[in-house]
C-alpha cells in the first residue's frame, strides 16, 4: 500500500492518523503512518512546547504533523471573560439542572470555572502555530476550511506542508486557492466536527475538483483496510482517520473519565453517533448518551454558537469526565464506531489496516 503521498510526507504507508494524544500519535508515525497531534485541547500553549519537544524526541526520527482550529467563517475572537458574558444565564440553569438529574456531581470547590476549550480561538490557536513552527512537523492542518494566508505562507517558508478539512467540493477549491497543498476529504460518517455528504460521494466529486492540483485524502467512515481501499478507489491519495484510534492502547488521555468513554465506545454500535451542535457550537458526531439525549430533549435550549457554546459546556464535560458513567459521556465519535471493539495497540491496528487493504486491492484485481 503505498502511493505519492507517501514520498510527497515521507512515509511508509499513506494513512495519517488524527489524534488529540501525543503518544498515539508518535506510535502512528513509529508504525509507518503519519500522526497528527490535535492542538485545540491546550488552552495553555506552553504545554504544547512541552508536548512538541516529546514528539520531536519519540517518533524515531519520523514526521508528524500538528492540527489546529481556525474557523474560516466563524468569529472566534474575544477575550474569554468578555466571551463568558455572552452564555445566557438560562442555558447555564439548564445545564446545571439537567446534569444533576443525570446523577453527575459537581466539582470539588475551585475546579468549577472551568474556561472550555479555548483553542479555536484564532489567538490560542495562532500561539499553537507559533510553537509548532518552533519545532519540526511535516504539516499543519486546520479543521474548519483555510487557515489565514500568513500561516500557509510561514509555513511554506519552513518547507511545511498545508493540509485543510472539506466538506464540500467548492471548499476544497476555495482551499486550494488559498494555497493549500493537501485536502481532506471529510465525509458525513466522521467523528468531531462533519459536513451533510457522505464520503461515499463527496470523495470522489472532492478528487475531481481539486484531485489534478492536490493529493486528496479520505477522511470519515474508515476503520478497516477495506474502507482504505475504497477510499484509494475513490481517487484518494490516502486516507485520514481519527475515530480509530480513540481504543488504541496508547490512548491515556481524559484521566479520570477514560473508563466510562472507553466503554461506551467499545459498547456503541454504527447507530449509536448522533449529530448536533451542543459540543461546540458547530454540527460535530458525538456518541449518543444520555447526555446526548438530554440536549435532544423539547425542553433543551438551542445550543449557542461557536465559541459560546464550548464555554458553557466546559465545565459540564469535566463533570460528566470525573463522575465516569459509561452512560453519561460527551464523546466525539464516528459511524465506525461500530466496528472498534477491542482495545489494541496502534502498531497492531496500522499492520491489519494495511494488510487487509493489500489483500482488497489484490482481490479486486482478480475479481474480473
Ligand atoms: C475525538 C475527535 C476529535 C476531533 N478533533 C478534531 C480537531 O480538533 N481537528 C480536526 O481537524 N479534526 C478533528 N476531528 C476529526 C478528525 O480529524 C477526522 O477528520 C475524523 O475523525 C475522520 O473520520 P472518522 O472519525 O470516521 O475516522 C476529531 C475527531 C474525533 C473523533
Amino acid at each position: 500500500m503505498r502511493t505519492s503521498l507517501c514520498e510527497q510526507l515521507g512515509i511508509e504507508y499513506p494513512i495519517v492518523g488524527f489524534t488529540p494524544s501525543e503518544h498515539v500519535a508518535a506510535a502512528i508515525s513509529r508504525a509507518g503512518g503519519l500522526g497528527v497531534l490535535g492542538c485545540v485541547r491546550f488552552n495553555d500553549p506552553a504545554e504544547l512546547s512541552d508536548v512538541l519537544d516529546w514528539l520531536d524526541e519519540n517518533t524515531d526520527g519520523k514526521p508528524y504533523g500538528i492540527d489546529v482550529v481556525m474557523p474560516s467563517t466563524a468569529p472566534t475572537e474575544g477575550s474569554v471573560g468578555d466571551l463568558a458574558g455572552l452564555v445566557p444565564q438560562r442555558h447555564r440553569e439548564w445545564v446545571d439542572r439537567t446534569l444533576t438529574s443525570l446523577g453527575v456531581p459537581p466539582l470539588p470547590d475551585g475546579d468549577a470555572d472551568d474556561d472550555g476549550v479555548l483553542g479555536w480561538l484564532h489567538s490560542v490557536a495562532r500561539a499553537h502555530v507559533d510553537i509548532a513552527l518552533a519545532h519540526r512537523p511535516a504539516l499543519i492542518a486546520n479543521a474548519l476550511g483555510s487557515p489565514p494566508k500568513d500561516v500557509i505562507d510561514r509555513a511554506h517558508a519552513q518547507g511545511i506542508l498545508v493540509a485543510a478539512l472539506a466538506g464540500r467540493a467548492d471548499h476544497a477549491r476555495r482551499q486550494v486557492a488559498d494555497g493549500v497543498d493537501i485536502v481532506v476529504a471529510q465525509g458525513y460518517e466522521a467523528g468531531g466536527h462533519t459536513g451533510e455528504i457522505a464520503s461515499m460521494v463527496l470523495l470522489p466529486e472532492v478528487v475531481d475538483a481539486v484531485g489534478d492540483q492536490v493529493p486528496v485524502l479520505g477522511a470519515g467512515g474508515i476503520g478497516c483496510g477495506r474502507q482504505a481501499a475504497a477510499a484509494l478507489a475513490l481517487g484518494a491519495s490516502g486516507v485520514w482517520m481519527g475515530s480509530a484510534w480513540l481504543i488504541a492502547e496508547e490512548y491515556t488521555l481524559g484521566g479520570q473519565g477514560q473508563t466510562s468513554v472507553r466503554r461506551a465506545l467499545l459498547g456503541a454500535t454504527s447507530a449509536d453517533t448522533v449529530r448536533s451542535r451542543i459540543y461546540s457550537g458547530k454540527p460535530a458526531r458525538l456518541v449518543k448518551s444520555r447526555w446526548t439525549q438530554a440536549w435532544a430533549a423539547p425542553d433543551a435550549p438551542e445550543p449557542l454558537p461557536m465559541p459560546l457554546q464550548n464555554l458553557l459546556v466546559g465545565a459540564a464535560h469535566r463533570r460528566i469526565a470525573a463522575a465516569d458513567d459509561p452512560e453519561v459521556v460527551a464523546m466525539p465519535v464516528g459511524q465506525v464506531v461500530g466496528r472498534m471493539n477491542s482495545v489494541r495497540p496502534v502498531a497492531d491496528i496500522m499492520a491489519d489496516l494495511v494488510r487487509e487493504a493489500d489483500e482488497t486491492i489484490a482481490a479486486l484485481g482478480k475479481l474480473l
